[in-house]
């Protein structure tokens, strides 16, 4: 995190209150677990300030039904089974096993335990198995096989849903440029933008695409 992201984050949770600071302490429980996990750990958080997105969606679509590609701690599920209010269930996908671990206590403990299905495995083995359609998808996994979840990503979201793909930078920073797999993330923007079932907007500056399924 660099000085600009703090300072807008506390900014952000003075101007925007609870919708920001909600479960924030486990966002920097992400980032401690992170660092003491060691090598490989990739338990990045997602931004505090992506947090209103959630109930955003949540009311202009309505949205009862999420499911998360990289649960990490189980952050951003918690916003979402929040967001979708207690008759909402989110499937978070996560295939390490002590992440799924600490997200199932994480989510037990703040009471949303019972919104919130943590489904252990790798995406790709998991995604064909899901068979109810979402009102909205986020993807926070690893890039590498981001083009190869767009056929069941698109089978997921439901007509009018959102899919959110977070963290499209290593194509467009120029201090991301050495990081993996950005070709495979121009390939799964290329495929996403040209894709007729959906309508693409890539936030710049955060490198988030919000595509809405047609
Ligand atoms: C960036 S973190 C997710 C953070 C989470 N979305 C949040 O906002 O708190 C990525 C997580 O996805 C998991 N992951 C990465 N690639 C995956 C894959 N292909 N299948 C399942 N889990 C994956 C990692 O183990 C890690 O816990």
């Amino acid at each position: 995190m660099d000085i600009t992201e703090i300072d807008a984050i506390t900014l952000l949770r003075e101007i925007c209150g609870e919708q920001v600071t909600l479960h924030y302490d486990l966002y920097e429980k992400s980032h401690v677990h992170r660092e003491q996990h060691g090598e490989g750990c990739d338990v990045h958080p997602s931004s505090p300030g992506d947090a209103p997105l959630w109930p955003l969606l949540a009311v202009a679509l309505p949205a009862e039904r999420f499911l998360e590609v990289g649960c990490g701690l189980g952050y951003t599920a918690a916003l979402m089974a929040e967001a979708g209010g207690p008759g909402s269930r989110v499937d978070t996908i996560e295939a390490d096993e002590e992440h799924a671990d600490l997200a199932e206590q994480e989510l037990s403990r703040r009471g949303l335990g019972d919104r919130v299905r943590v489904l252990r495995g790798e995406a790709m083995v998991l995604l064909p198995d899901l068979t109810d359609p979402y009102d909205v998808i986020f993807v926070d996994a690893d890039w590498s096989e981001y083009p190869a979840f767009l056929p069941q990503l698109a089978r997921l979201t439901r007509p009018g849903g959102f899919l959110v793909t977070a963290n499209l930078f290593p194509l467009f920073e120029e201090w991301a440029q050495e990081m993996p797999y950005k070709e495979k993330v121009r390939e799964y923007l290329e495929l996403l933008v040209r894709d007729s079932r959906f309508h693409t907007y890539i936030i710049p500056g955060r490198w988030h695409a919000l595509s809405l399924r047609l």
